[in-house]
């Protein structure tokens, strides 16, 4: 019998869900889905690599938030030796999944006999009240757990609730502005991607659906594979996913160390691949050049004030009229962008340029004609063309699943190479962002540019309750009045017959598979550099990453480390916030404060807002010096940086680090989201409060080495504070490490081009290890050469891991921290000439000639 008092509070509920959420998973018969009747297994089945059952309705359907689906079809499969898959699906299919060809999975039948994954087992458990359920344990702990909570399986809602520790430290879930470690007891995690400038605890432009939990020592992880709009709430003892479609899609990853569970979650949804070198220098860009002319002061600027500047990017004013593939004939005409990129590559430096997914609904603009003709755009559910509006006005969006579209994007991306052969793309805006609600162009000459500023403050149409696609029955925490608001209408057409409700998540994804498919298929060699700002579970394949439309603020500052870091939970390990802050003024303290953070996510761009005072890092004398010292570490640890990507690209692994990550057994380091460590061995520890000219940094036992004097100090898994004057970031080595490193000079060209250095930061234990990834930096298919360095007792050895890519400088110099009384050095056996000299408690070998394309073996003597 369906229960009508429950069902009228519930929909009641409706209208409070942040109440809700506050009440709703606490207990086991308090959750949304409390009288739901849950599930029973009407047929079990041991499979060769688990098992698989079905599922029945236990009573009377609830219809709590859609049509309750009477049959459903669940399979446990130990996937692979860290993985476990656990997929409940309705019997009939017909609810929406991800195609693997926009999102390719890495599928597996499963492990033979397996009856584990890493340690992980799923069990299926039962109660009278709620219905069966699944355990996933490690040992005897359950790590997931939706035993006492129905499980509800509608059309438009599907709820999974598992049990966790109340205090539990769970790192992930995004994309949304928020401290690393989220709040156990009071985090809605809202999955919609959404273009805001980064509200703080809001949704913004990406979706991932993962999470990594650290219990007892050790780490595992959760995927939700599924592209709907969700929250994903954590509340006291528990975390409930509530869902607005598809299938309970879920994979557990058995860690056990974090970085352990980067690599099972990336082997699924898709390596970071590789950037070219060159990704890895200092970017600049702001919104509101006036002209190529300005850009080349800019370029010039950056030059006379010894501030490395790698790349030269141009926002949407290069554009005629603010259209893709155009250039304003007068302040960007094509021609002078044409002298300018070949300047900057004569100087070894690149261009990037923007280019944005909403084509000007204009038959009199080529690429949208041509686009029409292959019928590429989103329709609206009438079939009538989808018109929103973007910087050029009204316009049409790509529909990435149109069979067409990725012909024609190749083809306009084509033409707009052959005529500037830029080095990488910027592809903004993909959410779809769009500044009106629904289809807005009808009945009005096509291409009008629409009055700008653009409908700031733009009266809220009313939302059509009556279409379950408008505004589905339980409504999740997106902070807009629909979920159509700023992007295309959710009751919008793809090619594929399915409505942009159920893919909405994916567009940024796509576009970046389109796109960095058209650059390769264009130079099938060369590395290509696509940086998005909408992402998706996966995008780490295809695309980079920057955090949007951050504010200057001290607040933004702190915040950015937490949102690099979720970035490396997500498998897009080249992300970074623009530096000095995107909107409002920034102000010389803060914008060196922020470039020496800066300088170490892992993609170092600074970005400024048209509004906002001009903030190149050489405006002011101190944002100068600062960014001068902080790049010049960061320039002298590429071969590091590059070492530590590599490791993402073939295992996954973050490359900027939170502490928690590599000391997970010590309590205090498990929020710790105001340092961070680039790779497992640098520690950057900046200062993130106005006119602090100190900072409390934590350091975990150990010894830790200082960059710049290389005097030691005892980690004791406390926080010490150290100086920390204007121009100067903290930056310290941890012992048992070796660190290569190259001379820092104003590209990365002109860096790679030095000898190679090592920096051997020797343990209480006199050992220390370390590795280098060298390759061309720029090919596809470039041979590679790993190398592994091994110290003890003063002996250093080379040795070669793989590859046969021939380094063609030499290892010319070797900085030996905690190592003193070096009066000769030999390699294999035969006495060198160098020079040796002893600093503090530091000795530096330089002047040698080291070919590391063969075994050595140093000897210092
Ligand atoms: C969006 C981007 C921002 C860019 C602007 C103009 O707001 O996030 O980086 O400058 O559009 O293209």
């Amino acid at each position: 019998m369906p229960r009508p008092f429950s069902r009228l509070m519930r929909r009641a509920a409706r209208a409070l869900p942040a109440l809700l959420c506050a009440v709703s998973v606490a207990g086991h018969r308090e959750g949304l889905a409390s009288d739901c009747p849950g599930y029973r297994v009407a047929h079990f089945a041991d499979t060769p690599h688990g098992f698989s059952a079905a599922l029945t309705l236990a009573g009377p359907p609830c219809n709590v938030f859609g049509t309750d689906i009477g049959d459903l079809l669940l399979h446990a499969t130990y996937e692979t030796s860290g993985r476990l898959h656990v997929h409940i699906e309705d019997a009939a299919r017909a609810q929406y999944q991800i195609p693997d060809a926009v999102l390719p999975l890495d599928r597996r039948c499963g492990v033979e006999g397996g009856s584990s994954s890493g340690g992980l087992r799923v069990k299926l458990v039962h109660s009278e009240e709620s219905g069966v359920g699944f355990q996933v344990l490690r040992g005897s702990e359950a790590i997931f757990d939706t035993a006492g909570w129905p499980l509800v399986f509608e059309d438009q809602y599907i709820e999974v609730t598992s049990r966790l520790p109340t205090d539990a430290n769970i790192y992930g879930l995004g994309e949304t502005p928020d401290w690393f470690r989220r709040d156990p007891r009071n985090t809605t995690r809202t999955l919609w991607n959404r273009d805001a400038p980064d509200p703080f605890r809001e949704n913004v432009y990406g979706s991932h659906a993962v999470y990594m939990e650290l219990r007892g020592g050790q780490f595992h992880g959760a995927y939700l594979h599924n592209s709907h709009g969700m929250d994903v709430v954590l509340t006291d003892g528990a975390i409930q996913y509530r869902v607005l479609g598809g299938t309970a899609d879920f994979y557990f990853f058995a860690g056990p160390t974090a970085l352990d569970v980067a690599d099972q979650y990336t082997a699924l949804v898709g390596r970071p691949s590789q950037i070219p070198y060159w990704a890895l220098g200092l970017h600049n860009c702001r919104w509101g050049y006036r002209s190529v002319g300005e850009v080349d002061q800019v370029i010039a600027n950056y030059s006379q004030a010894r501030i490395p500047l790698e790349a030269a990017w141009t926002d949407i004013d290069y554009m005629d009229a603010r259209r893709d593939f155009t250039f304003d004939s007068s302040a960007f005409p094509l021609a002078g962008m044409q002298r300018q990129l070949a300047e900057l590559h004569a100087r070894g430096q690149k261009m990037i340029l923007i280019v944005d997914p909403a084509i000007q609904a204009n038959g009199s603009y080529a690429p949208y004609a041509r686009g029409r003709e292959m019928d590429v755009f989103v329709r609206r559910s009438d079939g009538s063309e989808y018109i929103g509006q973007v910087w050029p006005g009204y316009t049409a969006f790509p529909d990435w699943f149109a069979p067409n579209a990725s012909r024609w994007w190749a083809g306009e991306l084509g033409r707009f190479l052959d005529e500037l052969p830029v080095d990488g793309l910027w592809i903004d805006m993909n959410e779809a962002s769009s500044f009106c609600t629904g289809s807005c162009g009808s009945g009005r000459p096509a291409g009008e540019v629409p009055e700008l500023p653009w409908l700031t403050d733009r009266p809220h149409r009313p939302v059509n309750r009556s279409n379950p696609l408008l505004a589905p029955p339980y409504a999740i925490h997106n902070p807009e009045a629909e979920l159509s608001d700023k992007t295309i209408e959710t009751t919008a057409l793809h090619a594929n017959g399915v409505a942009e409700y159920h893919v909405h998540n994916l567009y940024g994804l796509m576009e970046s598979r389109v796109t960095r498919d058209a650059l390769v298929a264009r130079q099938p060699a060369a590395r290509p550099f696509v940086l998005s700002r909408s992402t998706f579970a996966g995008s780490g394949a295809v695309a980079s990453h920057w955090t949007g439309d951050n504010s200057a603020t001290w607040l933004d500052l702190h915040v950015s480390i937490a949102t690099v870091l979720d970035f490396g939970v997500f498998g897009i390990p080249m992300v970074g916030a623009d530096i000095c802050g995107f909107a409002g003024n920034t102000t010389a303290e803060l914008c060196a404060r922020w470039i020496e953070l800066g300088a170490f996510y892992p993609f170092a761009r600074v970005h400024n807002n048209m509004d906002a005072v001009p903030q190149e890092l050489y405006r002011w004398p101190t944002v100068a010096e600062a960014a001068r010292r902080a790049l010049a570490v960061r320039y002298a640890l590429l071969p590091y940086i590059y070492t530590a990507y590599q490791d993402a690209v073939e295992r996954g692994w973050p490359v900027a680090r939170p502490l928690v990550f590599e000391f997970p057994a010590v309590p205090a380091v498990a929020d710790n989201d105001r340092q961070l460590l680039l790779g497992d061995a640098i520690l950057v520890s900046p200062v993130l409060a106005e006119g602090a000219r100190t900072v409390a940094v934590f350091f975990p036992r150990g010894r830790w080495y200082d960059w710049y004097d290389h005097s030691a100090l005892a980690g004791a898994d406390a926080a010490v504070t150290l100086d920390a004057p204007l121009e100067h970031v903290n930056v310290h080595i941890r012992a048992g490490r070796i660190v290569p490193v190259q001379h820092p000079a104003m590209t990365t060209a002109e860096s790679r081009c030095s000898d190679y250095e090592l920096i051997v930061a020797v343990a209480e234990d006199n050992t220390a290890a370390g590795r280098l990834y060298l390759d061309d930096g720029a090919t596809l298919a470039s041979p590679h050469r790993w190398l592994g360095f091994a110290y003890r007792d003063r002996t250093l050895w080379i040795e070669q891991q793989s590859g046969s890519y021939t380094v063609p400088r030499p290892l010319a110099k070797l900085t030996l921290l905690g190592v003193l009384g070096v009066r000769a050095v030999a390699v294999n056996g035969t006495a060198q000439a160098c020079t040796i000299e002893t600093a503090g408690n530091s000795t530096m070998v330089s002047a040698l000639h080291i070919d590391i394309n063969a075994p050595a073996r140093i000897s210092l003597l």
